[in-house]
């Protein structure tokens, strides 16, 4: 089997023509891309082609969600086996692979979890606003408990609400005003720590702000607080290890769920099947996306705890049933390539492999140190970023311009990094998100290249 099409410049010219006629994409400014167009056409392991037949090592996974690598020939079976048995039926109703796949979300949680089937991390976010929102009107009728407490500069998702839930002021701005549900507070961001304080003298001042801010709002408003264990988007920022069980212990003692984001952070990118895991808690909603079927078919679920599950049984007239659907929710071809997607992490033992090849690669990025303007590198299992400053002193962020040169410098040398960071301000941190098959030799690859755009675009 050929990885990549023959490169052929007229049959590429004539998918760009269409591309840009009829396409409209997200994101990428469409007047860039009429002179600067990316053509992907095939993938294999931890490294993609364009129609070029260019390879490039993707250091990113996709989108942080690749996790297994491209080329899994096994899962197209599948999906062709389940589509010739039963390629759709609504999820009110049951079916095989949706039921086994749940089961094996349900072990793979520790036990105690009912999973609810969506189709992508923006809607499993949404669904666990709305099974919240649900279940404290059960819970506690007479109160009105409906707000979410978050942090600013987390991404949730892309839908009204998710990205309301979220804290990048930047990509809302074109969007607000906002229903003001969601209720933000400073995140664990400890080497931009938002009280000007160091771990662990700080006294975990993150973690009392958002209690004031639950006194504050009346925690009898308070439906639930969404983390992702591990905050991806502002640039990979790794909590002390006692945040999230102090955040568990507010929760508790509020009377609020706790809902954990793990739509990047699950199956196996931070070193353990989902990241909250390496905390110790026991969430009570957890969405999650992109790894379970390493994106090679849009699937998601919501997973709630049994003690939410209950609060949704009972007799039809009680009226306590999920008030929510989606048509392709629990879609049987979906479920039947995640259920494979994760016996395959299993049996490679991808988590383990993602902690000690991403030690391997912390490593390495670490010695980019010897550099002035790295100021700091940091991640958990294959989660990392590299964040740039000019000045190590005032951490003061190196200007967009270079960011983008450097981004531009690896493309061009055949790697693909992504760039992340709090906000407006902070936009100066390359991140790191590989396949979790990607091997020493590849890491490598990526600590020179990012080490050579550096030094030729004399950024040190
Ligand atoms: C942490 C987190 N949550 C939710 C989402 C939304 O997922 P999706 O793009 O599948 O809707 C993303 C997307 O990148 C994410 O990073």
């Amino acid at each position: 089997m050929s990885l990549t099409n023959s490169p052929d410049p007229a049959i590429r010219e004539a998918l760009v023509q269409q591309d840009l006629k009829h396409v409209l994409h997200p994101i990428v400014q469409h007047k860039v891309l009429e002179t600067k167009q990316f053509v992907v056409t095939g993938g294999q392991g931890s490294t993609v082609f364009d129609a070029d037949g260019t390879a490039y090592l993707d250091a990113m996974a996709g989108l942080w969600c690749v996790n297994i690598g491209y080329g899994r020939v096994e899962l197209a079976d599948v999906a062709a086996e389940q589509m010739r048995k039963l390629s759709y039926f609504p999820h009110t109703a049951m079916n095989a692979p949706a039921a086994a796949l749940a089961d094996k979300i349900n072990g793979l949680m520790g036990g105690g979890y009912h999973t609810y089937f969506v189709n992508s991390g923006s809607e499993a976010n949404e669904a666990g606003f709305k099974i919240a929102r649900q279940y404290m009107k059960h819970e506690y009728r007479g109160e009105y408990r409906f707000k979410t407490v978050s942090r600013y500069f987390a991404y949730h998702g892309t839908t009204l609400a998710t990205l309301d839930a979220g804290g990048m002021g930047e990509r809302k701005a074109k969007f607000e005003p906002f229903s003001g549900d969601f209720v933000h507070v400073a995140p664990p961001y400890c080497y931009r720590c938002p009280f000007g304080l160091s771990y662990p003298g700080c006294g975990l001042a993150c973690v009392k702000n958002m209690e004031t801010t639950i006194l504050g709002e009346g925690p009898e408003t308070v439906a639930e607080v969404i983390v992702e264990p591990i905050m991806s988007g502002v640039g990979v920022a790794v909590p002390p290890d006692e945040y999230l069980p102090e955040v568990e212990s507010l929760c508790h003692k509020y009377g609020i769920l706790l809902h954990v984001d793990e739509v990047i952070n699950g199956f196996g990118r931070t070193g353990k099947m989902f990241a909250h895991q390496h905390y110790g808690v026991s969430p009570d909603i957890i969405a999650i996306a992109k790894g379970i079927s390493s994106a090679y078919m849009p699937i998601a679920a919501t997973v709630v705890k049994n003690n939410v599950f209950e609060s949704f049984y009972g007799d039809p007239a009680e009226n306590r049933q999920v008030a929510q659907v989606n048509t392709y929710g629990g879609h049987p071809v979906a479920a039947a390539v995640a259920l494979r997607n994760i016996e395959i992490m299993e049996a490679e033992q991808l988590a383990d492999r993602a902690a000690d090849v991403g030690k391997y690669l912390l490593d390495g990025l670490t010695s980019l140190k010897r550099r002035e303007i790295v100021g700091d590198v940091r991640g958990k299992g294959l989660l990392l970023a590299v964040e740039l400053v000019k000045d190590r002193a005032t951490k003061e962020p190196v200007e967009a311009a270079k960011i983008t040169a450097i981004v531009d410098f690896c493309r061009a040398n055949g790697l693909l990094v992504g760039r992340g960071g709090g906000g407006r301000r902070y936009g100066n941190t390359i991140t790191f998100s590989p396949p979790l098959v990607i091997t020493r030799a590849e890491c490598d690859r990526i600590v020179d290249t990012l080490d050579r755009a550096l030094a030729t675009l004399a950024i040190s």
